[in-house]
């Protein structure tokens, strides 16, 4: 007989892992099917966290390496333990996807390992990872399976020399020479890793610009920064080809003037996106509707798929690919699935690319604001100006707001800097309460702190800005 739950949920990431807790807390009996070994998603366990884990230390080494010498410090010779650096990466990991399963247990759901597929519109049936299969009853599916890497057609990942985010989290040693397909988020963060760490690293993007989502000048400042630290792009050029021969390798690609460019190296990281995954749920069995162009699921406001008794959310429907986003979901579901007003603010989900300096931004760009025909006012404020920053000797980038002309609400913000991850979330909390540029001018921040950069910036909006 099937064991019957209120909820049972497809995929312990972010976002399924989330949406359970939350339904145990209101009292629904929940289960949790996945089918990796350990709990957390793409996100712990090869995403965000190695990620974020490795950027950190290959940052360490680079202020070793280039930048204590300022500071006074001298270190004799510096080595790099590329072993010890991914064994410190995984102990993070292993932590933290540990403490989901503790989670878990704490909220008494039964985490099951295994793949599910769907039966009917109630009920699964998982082919255990320990071998065997499990039917479960559900009084409503949550589907947050997640997404994958986007492969080029011609260019297959073979998991050794062209590779996705994945491998470029475990090469075993610097690569000599790293081709990054695509300057967008994942290229530039796993770029920059390898480049601190002593990699030749060249960036080839489709479009004239890196970050293309991003405010068209932080975008820029960023770019211009990232040639400074040695990386290389070629823009506006297509990748038409590559050739793999053991562990060497040739990309080719056309560039915006027609000349063919021939770059030889020992590893092509494949960064150009990434699709929504729905492998063996067997959703079409359960009369699901998947979109056939991008593999999404359709949802209304509720998160409801076009059956009423399965839900989705995170990567699998549409909005922005962000572990975050994939929460706040799994919380909102949850909330309404027990009757509450669940609600996610899609307009103040913050954006973050974890490089050196860190680009991090919320709300409207100002090529948005333009394309609305949105009057604004502008306030910046550089870091160079900031006593904290140059306490640091981190003095890179600038804070702009962006507020309406009119009412001086907050309609965007946007940080290149040191610790932007954290600085955006004082702009997402005064955007989420409707704030105004005025509202963070007149707050107290402390001294000497980065966030003074940000009162500073909104007091700019005014031309009122004190240290500039
Ligand atoms: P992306 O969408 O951020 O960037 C892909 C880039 O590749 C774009 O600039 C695009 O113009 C370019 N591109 C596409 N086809 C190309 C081609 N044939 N040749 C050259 N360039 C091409 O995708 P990415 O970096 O793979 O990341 C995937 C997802 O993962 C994103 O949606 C992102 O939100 C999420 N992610 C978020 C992180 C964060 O929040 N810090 C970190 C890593 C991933």
């Amino acid at each position: 007989m099937a064991e019957r739950y209120d909820l049972v949920v497809v995929g312990a990431g972010p976002g399924g892992y989330v949406a359970a807790i939350r339904a145990a807390q209101l009292g629904m009996k929940v289960a949790c099917v996945e089918k990796r070994s350990d709990l957390g998603g793409t996100c712990l366990n090869i995403g965000c966290i190695p990620s974020k884990a490795l950027l950190d230390s290959s940052e360490l080494y680079h202020l070793a390496k280039e930048r204590f010498g300022k500071h006074g410090i001298k270190v004799g010779s510096l080595a790099l333990d590329v072993p010890a650096m991914l064994k410190r990466k995984d102990e993070v990991v292993k932590g933290l996807t540990d403490g989901v399963r503790y989670l878990l247990r704490k909220n008494k759901i039964e985490p099951i390992f295994g793949a599910a597929k769907l039966t009917s519109p109630t009920t699964l049936q998982v082919a255990k990872n320990e071998g065997g299969t499990v039917d479960l009853e559900a009084g409503h599916i949550l589907l947050a399976t997640g997404s994958e890497p986007m492969p080029l057609p011609f260019l297959p990942f073979d998991g050794k020399t062209v590779v996705s985010s994945t491998e470029a989290l475990c090469f075993d040693k610097v690569p000599e020479h790293l081709v990054v397909i695509g300057g967008g988020v994942i290229g530039l963060e796993l770029g920059s890793v390898w480049k601190r760490l002593g990699a030749k690293v060249t960036v080839i993007e489709f479009l004239p610009r890196i970050v293309p989502t991003a405010d068209l000048e932080m975008g820029a400042l960023l770019h211009k920064s990232l040639v400074k630290q040695g990386l290389e792009f070629h823009l506006e050029t297509k990748v038409t080809g590559a050739k793999v021969e053991g562990a060497k390798a040739t990309v080719t690609a056309q560039t915006k003037d027609g000349k063919t460019l021939s770059v030889p190296c020992d590893k092509i990281l494949v960064a150009v996106g990434r699709r929504a995954y729905s492998e063996g749920l067997d959703l079409a069995k359960a009369g699901v509707t998947v979109e056939q162009r991008t593999g999404k699921v359709a949802v209304d406001g509720r998160f409801r798929t076009n059956v009423p008794t399965i839900s989705a959310i995170g990567d699998l429907i549409d909005g922005p690919m962000l572990a975050h986003k994939a929460e706040d979901e799994g919380v909102a579901f949850a909330e309404i699935l027990a009757g509450k007003s669940g609600h996610v603010d899609y307009n103040t989900i913050p954006n973050v690319v974890y490089t050196w300096p860190e680009l991090a931004s919320v709300g409207q760009t100002e090529e948005q604001l333009k394309e609305q025909g949105v009057g604004y006012r502008v306030g910046k404020f550089p870091f160079l100006a900031n006593g904290r920053a140059k306490a640091m000797d981190e003095t890179e980038g600038l804070v702009k707001i962006l507020a309406d002309a009119k009412t001086d609400r907050v309609l965007g913000v946007h940080i290149l800097g040191p610790r932007a991850s954290d600085l955006i979330s004082e702009a997402v909390t005064v955007m989420e309460f409707a704030g105004s540029s005025e509202d963070i001018a007149r707050i107290c921040h402390a001294h000497p702190t980065l966030s003074e950069a940000v009162r500073e910036a909104a007091l700019a909006v005014d031309k009122r800005a004190i240290h500039s």
